[in-house]
């Protein structure tokens, strides 16, 4: 099949990058799907190509300098990668108290360290060919919502992408970065165990009065790849029900208009 320009989705076997992987197949671009859990990519890969679309699947621990560059070669060998989707991450320490330098760094290494990483190592094939970079946010990076190691990671990630927008822009590679706010993911197990209601609890704080699916983190990001988004760059697009706009119920007790 001749596909003209492919996309590299870290953490491509989770739900978010899964979703992401899909929505850019079924666009017409070839998709690489690197994740650490290198069953759970190539289930996806092989589930794209069931469909009709062009996957390949890679083992990689983004957070290994050497795996990610020997991957980057591997990737540029299979096709021109135009897009580079940093969707890889995690949160460990959920406050301060349960957080220690060891659980810090993990947040960092993966959730910042490991985008620089990976620009690093696409960065020389992108400013020759052109293309974009979309990094995967959180609200977590714009207010106060847990997770201190976490929400600095990502803050950090996130001007990180306004940094590279500027640096880059004249080289024909735009560089974006999407905000979710919660997202129904597995990345939510553990909490969905210890309380089955966390998704309504939830809800209730967004003025969409729903939580996310990845499906509606996907197409902000394959929005921002595609040629519609072709002068936007240095952008931070919130894909979070409103929550960052404001707190329905907090508006409301202010008021007092129920
Ligand atoms: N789910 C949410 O509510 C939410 C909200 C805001 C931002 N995010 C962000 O979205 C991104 C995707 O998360 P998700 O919710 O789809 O979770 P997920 O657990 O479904 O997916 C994350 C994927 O990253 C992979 N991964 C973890 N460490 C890795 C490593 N070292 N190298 C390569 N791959 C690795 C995991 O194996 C997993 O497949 C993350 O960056 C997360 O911080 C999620």
């Amino acid at each position: 099949m001749g596909v003209e320009r492919w996309a590299f989705i870290t953490g491509a076997g989770g739900d978010i990058g899964g979703a992401t992987a899909d929505l850019l197949a079924k666009r017409g671009w070839g998709v690489i799907c690197a994740d650490i859990d290198g069953a759970r990519a190539e289930a996806r890969a092989a589930s794209i190509t069931a469909a009709g679309g062009a996957a390949h699947a890679m083992a990689l621990d983004v957070t290994d300098e050497a795996a990610v560059n020997a991957a980057a070669q591997k990737a540029l060998a299979i096709g021109d990668v135009r897009a580079l989707i940093n969707n890889a991450g995690r949160a460990f320490g959920a406050n301060m108290r349960l957080t220690n330098y060891a659980t810090w760094r993990q947040d960092i290494t993966l959730n910042l360290d490991s985008a620089y990483l990976c620009i690093s190592a696409f960065q020389d094939h992108l400013l020759r060919q052109g293309g974009s970079i979309v990094n995967m946010g959180s609200v977590n990076g714009l207010g106060m919502y847990g997770h201190p190691a976490y929400s600095a990671a990502k803050a950090g990630l996130m001007h990180l992408t306004r940094v590279l927008a500027v640096e880059f822009g004249d080289r024909g590679v735009r560089v974006n970065a999407v905000a979710p706010g919660t997202v129904r993911t597995k990345a939510w197990d553990d909490r969905l165990a210890g309380n089955p209601q966390v998704f309504d609890e939830l809800t209730a704080w967004y003025p969409l009065g729903k939580v996310a699916v990845p499906a509606d983190v996907a197409a902000a990001v394959a929005f921002l790849v595609s040629d519609d988004a072709s002068h936007i760059t240095g952008v931070i697009l919130p894909v979070d029900g409103g929550i960052t706009a404001g707190v329905t119920k907090l508006y409301q007790s202010i008021t007092q208009q129920h």
